[in-house]
């Protein structure tokens, strides 16, 4: 039997709760994993919630996009992985039946990746949705540089903190932007460059003096809504700007008054593809090895605190640190 966390009414952190289930037989081409932690996302909330933006049927829906652990039953025609290998869960684009809130889950042999050796399970349950989400966004789409100057929203949070390190890894630059000037000492901490704290400075002014009065080569808006203008007239005319979040709920107006390449990135895009993923998996695994990539994380929790981790979430606690489950 496999202990799973299942709601079957939409509604606060209460409607989670742990059930038993029998174990799944891994089909042609799946693995079974073995799950030893994983990490809330706020996709999660939004499932529990009844806001998410992918249909979620009830009763008995499961959760989870991000997880880690061991490979535990190989279906026929899998190569490649050996039972007890460590994993990474790569892609879980049907949270509510697969989802990584349980003690085992069953996924296409394609969605895991090997865990890089230089993070410990809570590390790793944490890493993949915010640096595949972040090296989507800046690499395979921006195309980013060395010495391009990186302009990031919400960076204090796990996407955001994930892109620092992934610009500072290839030579670009970080600038982070946060609604709070108390964050300063932690965002350069985190590896900004500079900071722009939006309760004391005006985002243009700071953007232009940090960028010799260019501008941001490429905006990585994790916010949106109508703040975004204001990064749009802090680009360099002819730069890039990739709208991947949604923290803000108001609606975001067309981009207008400086020419650039506008995408509206999701990161299933890419983590459904095997290519793509194997150059994630390849970078990830070096910049871990290398110390430049680690996620950060907040307080963990076990399986029967799992409501408190999301009231946790809800309640904005975590200060963008990632909140694990251990298993
Ligand atoms: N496109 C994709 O495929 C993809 C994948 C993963 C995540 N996402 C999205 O990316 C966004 C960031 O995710 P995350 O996991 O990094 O979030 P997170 O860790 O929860 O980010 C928290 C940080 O965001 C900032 N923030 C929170 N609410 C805000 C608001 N209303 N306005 C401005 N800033 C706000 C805060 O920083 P300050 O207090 O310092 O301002 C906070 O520390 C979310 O919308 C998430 O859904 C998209």
């Amino acid at each position: 039997m496999s202990r799973v966390v299942v709601f079957d009414e939409f509604g606060g952190p209460d409607v989670l709760q742990v059930v038993e289930e029998p174990v799944a037989e891994p089909g042609v081409g799946e693995v079974r994993v073995r799950i030893e932690a994983f990490a809330v996302n706020p996709l999660d909330q939004l499932a529990r919630s009844g806001a998410s933006p992918a249909p979620v049927a009830l009763p008995h829906a499961r959760l989870g996009v991000e997880g880690t652990g061991v490979v535990d039953a190989l279906g026929p025609e899998v190569d490649g992985l050996q039972i007890g290998d460590p994993v990474i869960l790569a892609a879980i684009p049907d949270a509510a039946v697969r989802g990584t809130y349980a003690e085992f889950t069953t996924v296409p042999a394609s969605r895991v990746i090997a865990r890089p050796a230089g993070l410990d399970v809570a590390e790793a349950a944490a890493v993949w949705v915010a640096y595949s989400t972040a090296f989507g966004a800046l690499v395979e789409k921006a195309r980013i540089r060395p010495a391009d100057r990186l302009l990031v929203t919400a960076a204090s949070g796990s996407v955001g903190r994930a892109a620092m390190q992934i610009a500072n890894q290839l030579g670009a630059v970080p600038i982070a932007v946060t609604r709070h000037a108390a964050e300063r000492d932690e965002l350069l901490a985190a590896g900004a460059a500079a900071v722009v704290a939006a309760d004391q400075e005006e985002i243009v002014d700071a953007v232009r003096h940090h960028t010799g009065g260019t501008g941001a080569d490429i905006v990585l808006d994790l916010v949106t809504g109508p703040g975004q203008q204001r990064l749009v007239q802090a680009a360099r005319p002819g730069g890039t700007l990739v709208a991947a979040g949604f923290l803000d709920p108001r609606p975001t107006p067309f981009p207008r008054g400086t020419p650039l390449t506008i995408f509206n990135y999701a990161s299933f895009e890419h983590t459904l593809d095997p290519v793509v993923v194997t150059r994630m998996a390849a970078f990830l695994d070096a910049g871990v090895r290398l110390g430049a990539l680690r996620p950060a994380l907040d307080t963990a929790f076990t399986l029967d605190d799992v409501a408190d981790a999301h009231r946790r979430l809800e309640n904005g606690l975590h200060g963008g640190r990632k909140i694990v489950v251990t298993v």
